[in-house]
């Protein structure tokens, strides 16, 4: 496993050469953009999603990246976070594909507004059971592999909405909030088997996130995929005495009102 201090430069690279990498929620979006800059990088990867036809068509694109010298190998699962047996099964086919687990990025998440009193018992449910309870079972699943490896990172994409609650999003602000705290436990749990547990929490990114429209998704003010997929990759270049906990980032120019 080579989580450190490997070769510079993107394309080619062999920076993480060797490691196995599983992004939930990479068919599309800040999923896809971390799972593509891995894979660059040299790790083997992993993407997983519901829609069978959205990792078809991430793994469409992503041989372009793949084909590269020095890049890694993908593999992609159709499978519902909201799921324990499902994210049983994301695991064990990293490892049965790959050989093991050194980095998990819980990344999938979905996001549903409307006032509480507004709000269907299903949405709330989706957004909880995804958010936070999907990133337990991931967690889980991935434990006893990544000690087998002697260690590794779990990455679990937050937002800035679990720190900065507003009106209408009190399902999503509840489950960031609530993966910031689940984060920060595990994280203690861990350190000791050589695991460090990072939250990651961007503010607007510029995706079809809860169905926001490309004229919207696109705003130039907004964060992109590449924003965020750099973060996570310096993240995990850190020395192993280093665990930056908790990385913020925002829009430095947000919209105005
Ligand atoms: N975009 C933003 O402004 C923003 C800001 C802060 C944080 N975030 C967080 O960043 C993460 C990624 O967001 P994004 O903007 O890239 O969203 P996105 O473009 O909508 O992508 C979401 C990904 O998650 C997958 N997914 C959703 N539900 C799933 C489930 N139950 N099981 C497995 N995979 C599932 C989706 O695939 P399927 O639909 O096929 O399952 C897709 O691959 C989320 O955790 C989000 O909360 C986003």
């Amino acid at each position: 496993m080579t989580l450190e201090g490997g070769k510079e430069a993107r394309g080619g690279s062999t920076r993480f050469a060797g490691s196995v990498a599983v992004v939930t929620g990479g068919s599309r979006g800040i999923g896809r953009e971390v799972a593509e800059s891995l894979l660059q990088y040299g790790a083997d990867v992993l993407i997983s999603g519901r829609s069978a036809e959205a990792l078809a068509e991430a793994a469409s694109v992503l041989p372009e990246v793949t084909g590269a010298a020095g890049a890694g190998r993908l593999e992609t699962v159709a499978a519902d976070v909201r799921r324990p047996a499902d994210a049983e099964r994301v695991i064990k086919t990293a490892v049965d594909r790959f050989g093991g687990v050194d980095i998990l990025i819980n990344n999938a998440g979905v996001g549903h507004f409307e006032a509480v009193a507004e709000q269907s018992v299903d949405d709330w449910a989706q957004v909880i059971e995804t958010n936070l309870s999907g990133v337990f079972y991931c967690c889980r699943a991935a434990i006893p592999v990544l000690r087998q490896r002697g260690g590794g990172w779990i990455v679990n994409i937050g937002s800035l909405a679990g720190s900065y609650p507003f009106a209408n999003g009190a399902a999503y602000c509840a489950s960031k909030a609530g993966l910031d705290a689940f984060s920060a436990a595990l994280m203690q749990e861990v350190r000791f088997d050589g695991i460090r547990v990072s939250v990651v929490a961007p503010g607007s990114v510029g995706t079809a996130f809860a169905g926001s429209d490309d004229r919207h998704a696109a705003a130039p003010w907004k964060l992109t995929v590449s924003d965020v997929a750099q973060v996570v990759v310096d993240l995990l270049r850190h020395e192993s005495r280093s665990l930056p906990s908790r990385v913020e980032i925002r829009p430095s120019q947000p919209r105005k009102g």
